[in-house]
């Protein structure tokens, strides 16, 4: 226990930098020295601390030193907000749209995201279906408190996002992965899934396209999973919030076209950040069976309550004609995408295949190992010490032997990083 006049200071001076992107863990230190250990619960020692924020803090202190590092580790667009959705967020502070609103989320923004699905998927959907949050990661963590038991297991196929397996274990659940396969670009497949159950399954998280792979799930096999599920009265979270980024003729499959005829199953999470370049603003949200809804609404009316007021009024108007935005984002995507994946397999050591969607690639760099270099995250360390660039370890994804590039970065800064990367590993 902290005692009066022992105050604590929190460092954030890392936090304050520009374009984290990766939520950078502030520095706690004590004014005085404790004498006895904090004591926390339980649940946290469960949780581990990200080996990506781990190197991320390096990359943001060196940047806070003035050192010019390229980096290629944020998870999020670099493009602004478009202006409209943003003078939206404006009118609703000056129209004093700055109130609690209902928990579960605004009727304007509940309706929009149900026609949205309505009109995409065809799903059967009211506002009753959909729930609003401070971002899909707030309804993913919702979703597993509602949906996993003390010991249930939970399904990821590997590599994952860094969240989901934190989630499962903070819900008292255990996460069980799915090895799916680098030559096969990584996209999951029910074989794999199945390989891995047991009679303790309680669901599965599919992520398409993936963070951090890419790998956008086949249709077919996409509906085969959905009908596993259904048929062991297991739970389908499917998260879509790289929906609109796919690319090479591929196309997003998502879960909830089998809503319909499955809705105890299927649940999808979504989010603002990515699609419409709006992370800061904190919204996300899921959608499934409205006794799943009701029941992570309650979750919410306990902790964050309604997300913010002008952030719902700012997404209501992203869902009213800012197509062209996106597609202008993704449009720029194509572009650097198509540049660097050659670019990077022109390094010797470093590979990958052209990724299926979001804005990130994965290659292999296993085959630069050697001495003080032997895991992805030595390599992220010594391309920050050796070429100040930042990439993300593919050990915090479950991908050992891979890192993460977010190609979420101008042109020039890819251009940059990839001939710093070049030179550097020839030092290996
Ligand atoms: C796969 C995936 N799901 C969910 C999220 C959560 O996004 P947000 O909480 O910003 O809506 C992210 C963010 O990086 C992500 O990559």
């Amino acid at each position: 226990m902290l005692s009066a006049g022992r105050a604590l200071s929190v460092h954030t001076a890392a936090a304050r930098l520009p374009r984290s992107g990766q939520n950078p863990i502030p520095e706690i230190k004590l004014t005085t020295p404790t004498r006895k250990p904090i004591r926390l619960a339980r649940r946290i020692r469960e949780i581990q601390i990200s080996p990506t924020l781990a190197v991320m803090n390096r990359a943001q202190k060196l940047a806070a030193k003035g050192i010019d590092v390229v980096d290629f580790g944020p998870g999020e667009p670099d493009f602004r907000t478009p202006r409209s959705i943003s003078e939206a967020g404006k009118r609703a502070i000056d129209e004093g749209n700055t109130k609690y609103t209902n928990v579960l989320g605004t009727t304007a923004l509940r309706s929009a995201i149900a026609d949205r699905y309505k009109s995409r998927y065809g799903a059967h959907v009211a506002m009753e279906n959909v729930i609003a949050g401070s971002g899909g990661k707030q309804e993913l963590f919702n979703l597993m408190l509602a949906l996993v038991s003390d010991g249930e297991e939970v399904i990821i196929p590997a590599p994952y996002w860094v969240s989901f397996p934190d989630q499962v274990a903070f819900a008292g659940g255990i996460p069980v992965f799915a090895k799916t396969e680098a030559a096969e670009g990584f996209r999951p497949r029910l074989d794999q899934i199945e390989a891995v159950a047991t009679d303790r399954t309680r669901g599965v998280i599919l992520n398409s396209p993936s963070n951090p792979t890419g790998a956008v799930i086949e249709e077919d096999e996409l509906r085969r999973i959905v009908e596993w599920c259904a048929a062991r009265e297991a739970f389908l979270v499917f998260d879509e919030t790289y929906e609109f980024f796919v690319y090479d003729g591929h196309h997003h499959a998502s879960a909830m076209q089998w809503f319909n005829d499955h809705p105890e199953t299927v649940v999808a999470v979504n989010s603002m950040s990515k699609t419409f370049a709006m992370t800061g603003w904190r919204l996300g949200y899921a959608v499934g069976h409205r006794d799943i809804i009701s029941a992570i609404g309650k979750i919410q009316s306990h902790s964050t309550s309604n997300p913010s007021s002008i952030s719902q009024a700012a997404a209501v108007e992203a869902f009213h004609g800012h197509d062209d935005d996106v597609h202008r984002m993704y449009e720029a995507y194509c572009e650097r995408r198509e540049w660097l994946v050659p670019a990077i397999n022109a390094i010797p050591g470093i590979s990958c295949s052209a990724p299926d969607g979001a804005f990130y690639i994965f290659p292999s760099v296993s085959a630069l190992f050697r001495g003080n270099v032997h895991d992805s995250t030595s390599f992220a360390n010594f391309l920050l010490d050796e070429a100040r660039v930042a990439v993300v370890p593919g050990t915090a994804f479950g991908g050992e032997g891979h890192v993460r590039i977010s190609y979420a970065t101008s042109m020039d800064r890819l251009r940059e990083g990839v001939a710093r990367m070049a030179a550097a590993v020839k030092k290996l």
